[in-house]
């Protein structure tokens, strides 16, 4: 595979927590453009800690990356706030669901498109996730806390792809959710 097609390019990363805590060591993963990569391990193995790592979000718990590099289309990341990663199109949906409790499945949606500059091709994007999971669309003006917990799922999922990212990051994707509403997105959204 040559390089122009690797996407994302972790090259043996360490990662710390609290200066004592070694949890990665030499840890490496290549995504190659419209690949989906799969980390499998034990509770504890380090798959939250690597996600983690890449979308820079280790700093919230007194975690660093301490050897190696992590590389977004050739160009170095780590030193990138998350906020610019995600301008970047780097999205992760973390592990629990988290969406807005007090907003409805359409707002929690719509947060996802908050930092989009073209405006004008959201609604295209809401028709898409609402094609991908039609379970948010019948749910759309629930508020989110009335929800089941695989509808809270295929909502975060969605809002991540509201920012229209080029790599998700997805922790335990298919935490509460149905087979085939995980198939229908990932066959569909391979970009
Ligand atoms: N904030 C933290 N501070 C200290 N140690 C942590 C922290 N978060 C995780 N760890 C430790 O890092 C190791 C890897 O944890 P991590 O959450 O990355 O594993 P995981 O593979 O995602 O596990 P699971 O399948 O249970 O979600 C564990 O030993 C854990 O105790
Ligand atoms: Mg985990």
């Amino acid at each position: 595979m040559s390089d122009k097609n690797i996407v994302l390019n972790v090259n043996g990363i360490e990662v710390i927590y609290n200066h004592v805590i070694l949890v990665l060591k030499g840890v490496s993963l290549q995504v190659p453009e419209q690949g989906i990569v799969s980390l499998l391990g034990g509770n504890g193995a380090g798959k939250t800690t690597t996600l983690r790592a890449i979308s820079n979000l280790l700093k919230g718990e007194r975690g660093d990356v301490t050897k190696g590099s992590i590389e977004l289309r050739g160009e170095r990341i780590e030193n990138l706030t998350p906020a610019d990663l995600v301008n970047r199109g780097v999205v992760q949906v973390m592990e629990g669901r988290h969406c807005f409790a007090h907003l409805s499945i359409e707002d929690n949606l719509l947060t996802g498109s908050y930092t989009r500059k073209d405006k004008g091709e959201i609604a295209a994007n809401l028709d898409k996730v609402y094609t991908y999971f039609p379970r948010l669309k019948t749910r759309r003006t629930s508020q989110a806390a009335y929800t089941s917990g695989g509808e809270q799922q295929m909502c975060a999922i969605g809002r991540a792809l509201m920012t229209n990212p080029s790599v998700m990051l997805l922790d335990e994707p298919s935490m509460g959710l149905a087979l085939r509403s995980l198939k229908r997105c990932s066959t569909s959204s391979k970009t």
